[in-house]
């Protein structure tokens, strides 16, 4: 039988995020390759007192229907004390919960782009968004990035030239997959660009909370002062834990309204469930203790990685240095990072991710993205180690 895909279901990407899961779950790898949290620190035994008391206190209610928009004490919770950390200031009304953010790049991908519209994204960016927003076949136009993450004049130049575009999606904090933040200034300039050249911001911001160096920078959106420009997407994918699948998105009410509507038409709403579990963990147990547990870890793990590249990698390698998050964005000339991916897989046994996924345009190969995140030091250590081995010989 020949199936009768859409023809949508052509710019759905590759197979790679598949295989990523797949090396992750693989307990013999030394795998740099998924960007989650390391399981260690997944707050089990809180979670699990958390979710018989969610179900003591709200009873069935907890395992009802309860609306799109998301339950209102984890929508307080959210508003209250998450928001304000990233120094924007809004109230339960201006939160709607998603199944994970991923769900609100998706949502953005289905009320925003017809065939052909312009997406301006980062250089490079993050695979997941390219998966989502592919299905509905846009043209990217891609902005260089220096280590205080997208350069503004070279962002203004884009705008001008390309009049038409829609959407600028862009991750500030810890860039997945380059680690790279975005400076204060730019923030706001951008924010400036965006109501000269009247184009919505998606701002994704997973990994806001996972800072462990310097300081916190304010949000895009706490520069949006209309309210209008920037649509925030969050997680606790990262802070708590992913299988959850419970993010968020903070803007103003007209699109909210529609990202109501795109979330009964997908899947009514999120787990009332979850939904109570979270909310009554977040209002039992501080979350900044149990993320102060994770930064030590995560930076711990990026000293190792980073001591390793130093050790292991010769002088003309260059790589990112991360103050939060999970990924190094390492670029070793000369080599090309998907086809060694097989080989270190199979013959040294490290995962990681090629570069080239995270480039609109697949025209980057000298590039791979190491996650520090779920693995311990020593095996950090070992795993550089074996990869500068492969790679020199190559
Ligand atoms: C930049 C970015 N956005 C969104 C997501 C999706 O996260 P969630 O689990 O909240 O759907 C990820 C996950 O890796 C990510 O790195």
């Amino acid at each position: 039988m020949t199936v009768p895909y859409s023809k949508r279901m052509q710019g759905y990407g590759s197979d790679f995020i598949k295989e990523m899961f797949a090396a992750a779950r693989n307990p013999d790898l030394i795998s740099f390759a998924g960007g989650a949290p390391a399981p260690e620190l997944y707050p089990l035994d809180a979670f699990r007192a958390a979710s018989d008391k969610a179900f003591e206190e709200w009873g069935r209610t907890v395992m009802a229907y309860d609306g799109a928009e998301g339950i209102m004490p984890l929508r307080e919770i959210i508003a209250n004390e998450r928001m304000p950390q990233m120094g924007v200031n809004v109230g339960p009304e201006d939160i709607r919960i998603l199944s994970g953010s991923q769900q609100g790049i998706d949502f953005a991908a289905r009320l925003f782009i017809d065939e052909g519209d312009t997406i301006i994204c980062e250089y490079p960016t993050y695979l997941g968004a390219l998966n989502s927003f592919g299905a509905f076949k846009p043209s990217y136009v891609s902005v260089p990035m220096d280590n205080q993450g997208m350069l503004m004049e070279e962002l203004e130049k884009t705008l001008i030239a390309n009049p038409q575009a829609k959407l600028l999606y862009t991750v500030p904090e810890f860039q997945n997959p380059t680690g790279i933040t975005l400076a204060a200034d730019r923030r706001k300039r951008m924010v400036e660009l965006a109501e000269e050249h009247d184009i919505l911001i998606i701002e994704d911001s997973p990994y806001y909370e996972i800072r462990f160096e310097g300081e916190n920078i304010p949000a895009i959106k706490s520069f949006d002062t209309t309210g209008d420009r920037v649509i925030y997407l969050g997680s606790f994918s990262k802070t708590l834990c992913p299988g959850i699948r419970l993010g968020w998105a903070c803007a103003n009410f007209e699109i909210l309204d529609r990202y109501r509507v795109m979330k009964e038409a997908s899947d009514f709403q999120a787990s009332t469930v979850t939904q109570y579990q979270v909310a009554t963990f977040l209002r039992d147990n501080p979350l900044d203790e149990l993320l102060n547990e994770s930064r030590r870890v995560y930076r711990g793990r990026r000293d190792a990685a980073l001591a390793a590249i130093e050790e292991f990698f010769p002088d003309n390698v260059e790589y990112t240095i991360p103050q939060g998050g999970y990924f190094i964005w390492l670029t070793v000339p000369g080599v090309n990072a998907t086809e060694m991916f097989l080989p270190a897989v199979n013959d040294i046994g490290v995962a990681y991710v090629p570069g080239e996924s995270f480039f609109a345009a697949a025209d980057q190969s000298c590039n791979f993205r190491l996650s520090y995140s779920q693995m311990t030091e020593e095996k950090i250590r070992e795993g550089i180690s074996r990869l500068a081995k492969l790679l020199s010989s190559a």
